[in-house]
């Protein structure tokens, strides 16, 4: 792997950790697949007075798609296909993410809940399959915990839940805890998200994703945050990680969440790939291990950003999961 970007503390470091893409399996027809467009039409709604931007195709059983930072709804493009045959795919962009509205919010987690809420609430979805990963982990399930009866099933994916939060410090992130150690540092973190764009040019498209993006799908990408006026929520993300029992809110958050994923009994699916960021092996095997009704699957090789690695596996996956637990 090339890593060509000049960002200070964290360039080498990500080109160490990422560099295992070079042993990565050679291209399989599956790649051939992969689009660098979403397939359905923007629509728009109006939620708390701002306008949430989502994808929405077909009818019945409802499939929300809620990704993390610093993406949106395009991360999705090339999994949704694989899960329309079951029925109505709905993928929104976070508020202040994507091509939805970037009002002057606090941008934590908190925050994000409330628009999502808003977001089920103004389409009126009912009996909902949550698919889930980064931050859209956590406002998935956190809407689940609050909303058992709304939910039908998870499936997720590198998701921010326990045990891989809380981090008691900095050294439980492994080869990320000086990086994310910087990202939470103000006058280290600002300049590194906003001013560098880091997240977006040295994460997402150096980095967290093994194989090459092409320039129309990096531009996608870069496209919601081209100005640096728009790169706060993407540096309030990190902060909001509970790590060394900051934020607290956080902390609880997901503690909570931990505690709700042991006892319901709502289907849940977690995709793992490896070497993965959040989830490894061991511990989808945990997950396995203590969330009740949880199987996990190992979708093939990636970092973070695995829905760009490997689409139609998780979709596939997705889709023989939901049709052995819902036969017709
Ligand atoms: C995160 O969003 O938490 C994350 C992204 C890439 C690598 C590790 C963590």
């Amino acid at each position: 792997m090339k890593c060509t970007h000049t960002a200070i503390v964290i360039g080498l470091f990500l080109c160490s950790f990422f560099s295992i893409a070079e042993e990565s399996p050679p291209p399989t027809p599956m790649e051939a697949a992969i689009s660098t467009s979403m397939p359905y039409p923007s629509k728009f709604i109006d939620v708390l007075g701002s306008k949430m931007h989502y994808v929405d195709s077909g009818s019945g059983a409802v499939f929300l798609f809620l990704h993390g930072n610093p993406s949106s709804s395009y991360l999705w493009r090339n999994v949704m296909p694989h899960v329309a045959p079951l029925g109505r795919v709905i993928a929104v962009d976070l508020i202040g993410f994507g091509q939805s509205d970037k009002p002057e919010l606090d941008y934590t987690f908190q925050t994000h809940s409330h628009y999502i809420n808003g977001f089920i609430a103004a389409l009126g979805l009912k009996n909902i399959t949550l698919v889930i990963h980064d931050w859209g982990s956590m406002l998935g399930l956190d809407y689940a915990r609050r909303n058992e009866k709304n939910v039908k099933a998870i499936a997720m994916m590198e998701a921010i839940i326990p045990p891989t939060f809380p981090m008691s410090g900095y050294a439980d992130f492994g080869p990320f805890g000086e990086t994310f150690k910087n990202f939470r540092t103000p006058e280290i973190g600002r300049q590194l998200l906003v001013e560098q764009n880091i997240f977006i040019e040295g994460i997402l498209l150096n980095g967290a994703v093994t194989r090459k993006l092409s320039e129309t799908e990096k531009n996608a990408y870069r496209e919601p945050f081209l100005d640096t006026a728009t790169r706060e929520p993407i540096y309030v993300w990190p902060n909001e990680l509970p790590i060394g029992g900051v934020p607290e809110r956080n902390v609880v958050a997901v503690e909570k969440v931990g505690e709700w994923l042991k006892k319901s009994s709502v289907p849940k699916l977690l995709l793992y790939a490896l070497p993965g960021a959040l989830v490894n092996a061991d511990k989808a095997q945990w997950m396995q291990d203590n969330y009740r009704n949880l199987e996990s699957v190992f979708v093939g090789y990636g970092a973070h950003y695995i829905q760009e690695d490997n689409p139609e596996a998780i979709g596939r996956n997705i889709f023989h999961w939901y049709q052995r637990k819902f036969p017709k």
